[in-house]
Protein backbone atom coordinates (compact mmCIF):
# COMPACT_ATOMS: atom_id res chain seq x y z
CA UNK A 1 0.00 0.00 0.00
CA UNK A 2 2.78 2.61 0.91
CA UNK A 3 4.67 1.57 -2.24
CA UNK A 4 1.66 2.66 -4.04
CA UNK A 5 1.04 5.82 -2.67
CA UNK A 6 4.21 7.05 -3.53
CA UNK A 7 4.14 5.48 -6.83
CA UNK A 8 0.94 7.70 -7.37
CA UNK A 9 1.20 10.38 -5.23
CA UNK A 10 4.44 11.61 -3.54
CA UNK A 11 6.21 14.46 -4.95
CA UNK A 12 9.89 14.61 -4.54
CA UNK A 13 11.31 16.63 -2.22
CA UNK A 14 7.65 17.74 -1.08
CA UNK A 15 4.85 15.03 -0.28
CA UNK A 16 6.15 11.23 1.07
CA UNK A 17 3.87 8.81 3.03
CA UNK A 18 6.08 6.86 5.40
CA UNK A 19 4.70 4.24 8.21
CA UNK A 20 4.67 5.69 11.56
CA UNK A 21 6.07 4.08 14.38
CA UNK A 22 2.68 2.76 15.11
CA UNK A 23 2.30 0.87 11.69
CA UNK A 24 -0.06 3.66 10.36
CA UNK A 25 0.53 5.56 7.19
CA UNK A 26 1.40 9.12 7.68
CA UNK A 27 2.17 11.63 5.13
CA UNK A 28 4.86 13.88 5.58
CA UNK A 29 4.75 17.69 4.14
CA UNK A 30 8.09 19.40 3.66
CA UNK A 31 8.13 22.38 1.96
CA UNK A 32 9.91 26.44 1.93
CA UNK A 33 6.89 27.32 3.80
CA UNK A 34 5.56 24.80 5.78
CA UNK A 35 5.87 20.91 7.19
CA UNK A 36 3.17 18.77 8.30
CA UNK A 37 1.80 15.29 8.59
CA UNK A 38 -1.66 13.64 8.30
CA UNK A 39 -2.57 10.27 8.40
CA UNK A 40 -4.97 8.30 6.44
CA UNK A 41 -6.79 7.20 9.30
CA UNK A 42 -9.32 10.05 9.76
CA UNK A 43 -7.90 11.87 7.42
CA UNK A 44 -5.77 13.35 10.32
CA UNK A 45 -3.88 16.41 10.17
CA UNK A 46 -1.70 15.67 12.95
CA UNK A 47 0.69 18.46 12.53
CA UNK A 48 1.62 21.97 10.62
CA UNK A 49 4.34 24.26 11.89
CA UNK A 50 4.53 27.67 9.53
CA UNK A 51 8.67 28.01 8.55
CA UNK A 52 9.55 30.32 11.57
CA UNK A 53 6.91 29.52 13.38
CA UNK A 54 6.62 26.82 16.69
CA UNK A 55 3.86 24.13 15.99
CA UNK A 56 0.67 25.21 15.57
CA UNK A 57 -1.56 22.16 16.57
CA UNK A 58 -1.41 20.33 19.82
CA UNK A 59 -0.74 16.96 19.96
CA UNK A 60 -1.23 15.17 23.77
CA UNK A 61 1.91 12.93 24.35
CA UNK A 62 -0.11 10.35 25.46
CA UNK A 63 -2.38 10.47 21.82
CA UNK A 64 -3.13 6.91 21.08
CA UNK A 65 -2.32 5.56 17.27
CA UNK A 66 -4.45 2.53 16.29
CA UNK A 67 -6.81 2.09 13.70
CA UNK A 68 -10.44 2.19 14.79
CA UNK A 69 -9.30 4.96 18.11
CA UNK A 70 -9.12 8.81 17.90
CA UNK A 71 -6.24 10.40 17.82
CA UNK A 72 -6.11 13.23 20.63
CA UNK A 73 -4.52 16.06 19.30
CA UNK A 74 -4.41 17.78 15.47
CA UNK A 75 -7.91 18.14 13.80
CA UNK A 76 -9.82 15.03 14.19
CA UNK A 77 -12.71 15.21 11.53
CA UNK A 78 -16.40 14.86 13.55
CA UNK A 79 -18.93 13.54 10.62
CA UNK A 80 -21.78 12.64 10.67
CA UNK A 81 -22.76 13.48 14.42
CA UNK A 82 -21.05 15.14 17.08
CA UNK A 83 -20.68 14.25 20.82
CA UNK A 84 -22.19 11.00 21.41
CA UNK A 85 -24.79 9.41 19.35
CA UNK A 86 -28.53 10.10 19.79
CA UNK A 87 -29.69 7.14 17.85
CA UNK A 88 -27.42 4.20 19.37
CA UNK A 89 -25.51 4.27 22.77
CA UNK A 90 -22.90 2.10 21.55
CA UNK A 91 -21.78 4.25 18.44
CA UNK A 92 -18.83 6.18 18.43
CA UNK A 93 -18.52 9.52 20.13
CA UNK A 94 -18.05 11.81 17.31
CA UNK A 95 -19.11 9.90 14.42
CA UNK A 96 -17.72 7.99 12.18
CA UNK A 97 -14.40 9.07 10.18
CA UNK A 98 -12.59 10.25 12.42
CA UNK A 99 -11.39 6.56 12.83
CA UNK A 100 -12.00 5.06 9.42
CA UNK A 101 -9.14 4.53 6.78
CA UNK A 102 -9.86 7.61 3.60
CA UNK A 103 -8.15 7.28 0.87
CA UNK A 104 -5.90 9.78 -1.18
CA UNK A 105 -6.70 10.69 -4.41
CA UNK A 106 -4.86 14.00 -5.77
CA UNK A 107 -1.87 15.43 -4.56
CA UNK A 108 -0.10 17.92 -6.35
CA UNK A 109 2.40 20.96 -5.57
CA UNK A 110 2.20 24.47 -6.55
CA UNK A 111 3.79 28.05 -5.89
CA UNK A 112 3.52 28.11 -2.32
CA UNK A 113 1.56 24.78 -1.24
CA UNK A 114 1.14 21.38 -1.20
CA UNK A 115 -2.03 19.95 -1.69
CA UNK A 116 -3.47 16.85 -0.80
CA UNK A 117 -7.02 15.37 -1.23
CA UNK A 118 -8.85 12.57 0.58
CA UNK A 119 -11.80 10.48 0.70
CA UNK A 120 -14.49 8.41 2.54
CA UNK A 121 -17.97 7.02 1.82
CA UNK A 122 -19.93 7.39 5.39
CA UNK A 123 -23.56 6.78 5.60
CA UNK A 124 -24.79 7.52 2.43
CA UNK A 125 -22.29 10.91 2.44
CA UNK A 126 -19.29 11.25 -0.39
CA UNK A 127 -16.62 13.49 1.85
CA UNK A 128 -13.83 15.14 -0.03
CA UNK A 129 -11.64 17.05 1.85
CA UNK A 130 -8.99 19.23 0.48
CA UNK A 131 -6.15 20.36 2.02
CA UNK A 132 -3.64 22.89 0.96
CA UNK A 133 -0.48 23.26 3.27
CA UNK A 134 1.48 26.41 2.78
CA UNK A 135 2.19 29.89 4.77
CA UNK A 136 -1.50 29.02 6.05
CA UNK A 137 -3.11 25.62 6.38
CA UNK A 138 -6.45 25.74 4.06
CA UNK A 139 -9.29 23.00 4.48
CA UNK A 140 -12.12 22.33 1.58
CA UNK A 141 -14.34 19.59 3.83
CA UNK A 142 -16.87 18.88 0.56
CA UNK A 143 -20.41 16.80 1.68
CA UNK A 144 -22.50 15.26 -0.84
CA UNK A 145 -25.45 13.41 0.06
CA UNK A 146 -25.81 9.99 -1.96
CA UNK A 147 -29.02 8.60 -0.64
CA UNK A 148 -32.50 8.82 -2.23
CA UNK A 149 -33.74 11.08 0.56
CA UNK A 150 -33.04 14.25 2.27
CA UNK A 151 -30.33 13.93 4.90
CA UNK A 152 -28.79 15.99 8.10
CA UNK A 153 -25.57 15.62 9.21
CA UNK A 154 -22.82 17.56 12.21
CA UNK A 155 -19.35 18.19 10.43
CA UNK A 156 -17.02 19.55 13.13
CA UNK A 157 -13.29 20.32 12.55
CA UNK A 158 -12.12 19.65 15.80
CA UNK A 159 -9.14 21.61 16.11
CA UNK A 160 -6.74 21.49 18.85
CA UNK A 161 -4.58 24.54 19.40
CA UNK A 162 -1.33 24.83 20.84
CA UNK A 163 -0.88 27.92 23.39
CA UNK A 164 1.65 29.03 25.72
CA UNK A 165 -0.13 29.36 28.96
CA UNK A 166 -4.33 28.94 29.17
CA UNK A 167 -4.37 31.18 31.46
CA UNK A 168 -2.38 34.46 29.05
CA UNK A 169 -4.67 33.09 26.15
CA UNK A 170 -7.84 34.89 24.89
CA UNK A 171 -10.30 33.39 22.39
CA UNK A 172 -11.33 36.40 20.54
CA UNK A 173 -14.26 36.95 17.87
CA UNK A 174 -17.58 35.02 19.72
CA UNK A 175 -18.31 38.20 21.65
CA UNK A 176 -21.87 38.79 19.82
CA UNK A 177 -22.61 34.90 19.70
CA UNK A 178 -25.20 33.56 21.84
CA UNK A 179 -23.98 29.49 22.75
CA UNK A 180 -25.12 26.27 24.65
CA UNK A 181 -22.85 25.64 28.04
CA UNK A 182 -22.35 21.49 27.44
CA UNK A 183 -21.53 21.42 30.98
CA UNK A 184 -25.06 22.76 31.99
CA UNK A 185 -27.08 22.53 29.42
CA UNK A 186 -28.29 25.89 29.43
CA UNK A 187 -28.23 28.35 26.57
CA UNK A 188 -26.42 31.52 27.19
CA UNK A 189 -26.89 34.77 24.97
CA UNK A 190 -24.17 36.80 23.86
CA UNK A 191 -21.69 37.84 26.80
CA UNK A 192 -19.89 40.58 25.00
CA UNK A 193 -16.50 39.61 26.28
CA UNK A 194 -13.89 37.58 24.53
CA UNK A 195 -13.50 34.50 26.44
CA UNK A 196 -10.70 33.66 29.22
CA UNK A 197 -10.73 30.54 30.36
CA UNK A 198 -10.46 29.84 34.29
CA UNK A 199 -12.24 26.16 34.28
CA UNK A 200 -13.16 23.03 32.07
CA UNK A 201 -15.09 25.03 29.45
CA UNK A 202 -17.14 23.20 26.73
CA UNK A 203 -19.12 25.52 24.69
CA UNK A 204 -21.00 25.40 21.27
CA UNK A 205 -21.21 28.76 19.96
CA UNK A 206 -23.94 29.66 17.36
CA UNK A 207 -24.41 31.57 14.18
CA UNK A 208 -21.87 31.53 11.07
CA UNK A 209 -18.30 33.63 12.49
CA UNK A 210 -16.10 34.29 9.52
CA UNK A 211 -13.08 35.03 12.23
CA UNK A 212 -11.49 33.71 15.10
CA UNK A 213 -8.67 35.11 16.90
CA UNK A 214 -6.94 32.98 19.62
CA UNK A 215 -4.44 35.54 21.29
CA UNK A 216 -1.57 33.90 23.02
CA UNK A 217 0.29 36.28 25.05
CA UNK A 218 2.72 33.82 26.53
CA UNK A 219 3.60 32.97 22.84
CA UNK A 220 3.50 36.14 21.68
CA UNK A 221 1.70 35.03 18.79
CA UNK A 222 -2.22 35.24 17.26
CA UNK A 223 -3.96 32.17 15.84
CA UNK A 224 -6.05 33.18 13.00
CA UNK A 225 -9.03 30.73 12.43
CA UNK A 226 -11.28 31.78 9.78
CA UNK A 227 -14.39 29.75 8.49
CA UNK A 228 -16.70 29.85 5.55
CA UNK A 229 -20.13 28.40 5.85
CA UNK A 230 -19.63 26.90 9.47
CA UNK A 231 -22.74 27.99 11.52
CA UNK A 232 -21.70 27.40 15.01
CA UNK A 233 -18.07 27.25 16.28
CA UNK A 234 -16.96 24.84 19.69
CA UNK A 235 -14.64 26.19 22.19
CA UNK A 236 -13.00 23.65 24.35
CA UNK A 237 -11.04 22.77 27.18
CA UNK A 238 -10.94 20.14 29.34
CA UNK A 239 -9.60 21.84 32.37
CA UNK A 240 -7.85 19.01 35.53
CA UNK A 241 -10.93 17.08 35.95
CA UNK A 242 -11.70 15.84 32.73
CA UNK A 243 -7.88 15.43 31.66
CA UNK A 244 -7.70 13.15 35.13
CA UNK A 245 -10.37 11.17 33.00
CA UNK A 246 -9.03 11.02 29.62
CA UNK A 247 -6.62 8.55 29.15
CA UNK A 248 -4.86 9.52 25.77
CA UNK A 249 -4.67 12.93 27.44
CA UNK A 250 -1.46 14.07 30.10
CA UNK A 251 -2.97 15.18 33.64
CA UNK A 252 -1.29 18.78 32.79
CA UNK A 253 -1.61 19.54 29.33
CA UNK A 254 -4.86 21.29 29.40
CA UNK A 255 -2.91 24.38 29.86
CA UNK A 256 -1.07 23.96 26.73
CA UNK A 257 -4.06 23.57 24.31
CA UNK A 258 -7.29 24.85 23.44
CA UNK A 259 -10.16 23.70 20.41
CA UNK A 260 -11.58 25.87 18.50
CA UNK A 261 -13.74 23.62 16.35
CA UNK A 262 -15.05 25.07 12.66
CA UNK A 263 -19.09 23.25 12.50
CA UNK A 264 -22.03 22.89 11.64
CA UNK A 265 -23.79 21.54 14.66
CA UNK A 266 -27.70 20.64 15.58
CA UNK A 267 -29.67 23.39 15.54
CA UNK A 268 -27.10 25.03 12.81
CA UNK A 269 -26.34 21.46 11.50
CA UNK A 270 -26.30 20.36 7.31
CA UNK A 271 -29.18 19.14 5.43
CA UNK A 272 -29.17 18.24 2.31
CA UNK A 273 -31.53 17.17 -0.99
CA UNK A 274 -31.03 13.92 -2.36
CA UNK A 275 -27.66 14.17 -4.92
CA UNK A 276 -27.01 17.59 -3.59
CA UNK A 277 -23.66 18.98 -1.87
CA UNK A 278 -22.45 21.53 0.27
CA UNK A 279 -18.44 22.78 1.50
CA UNK A 280 -17.17 24.54 4.52
CA UNK A 281 -14.29 25.97 4.83
CA UNK A 282 -11.29 26.72 7.11
CA UNK A 283 -7.80 28.53 7.28
CA UNK A 284 -5.71 28.70 9.99
CA UNK A 285 -3.01 30.70 9.40
CA UNK A 286 -0.15 32.58 12.47
CA UNK A 287 -0.23 36.34 13.15
C1 LIG B 1 -15.41 18.46 22.22
C2 LIG B 1 -16.73 18.32 22.92
O1 LIG B 1 -15.65 18.88 20.92
O2 LIG B 1 -14.75 17.21 22.18
C3 LIG B 1 -16.48 17.79 24.32
O3 LIG B 1 -17.39 19.57 22.96
C4 LIG B 1 -15.71 16.49 24.26
O4 LIG B 1 -17.73 17.59 24.98
C5 LIG B 1 -14.43 16.72 23.45
O5 LIG B 1 -15.39 16.08 25.55
C6 LIG B 1 -13.58 15.47 23.28
O6 LIG B 1 -14.33 14.43 22.74
P1 LIG B 1 -13.68 13.02 22.48
O7 LIG B 1 -14.77 12.13 21.98
O8 LIG B 1 -12.59 13.22 21.46
O9 LIG B 1 -13.10 12.58 23.80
Amino acid sequence: MLENLNAEFAIEGKLQFVEHSSGLIQGLVTSPECTASFFLLGAHVAEFQPSGCEPVLFMSQKAVFEEGKAIRGGIPICFPWFGPAKHDADAPSHGLVRTELWSVTKASAREGSVEVSLQIEADDFLLDYELRFGKDLQATFRIKNQATARRSCDLALHSYFAIGNVDSTQVQGLENHGYLDQLTGEEHLASGEPIQFTEETDRIYHGSCRQVRIVDSKNERTLVVEAQNSQSTVVWNPWVAKSQRMPDFGDLEYPHMCCVETANIRPDGITLDSGSETEVNLCISVE
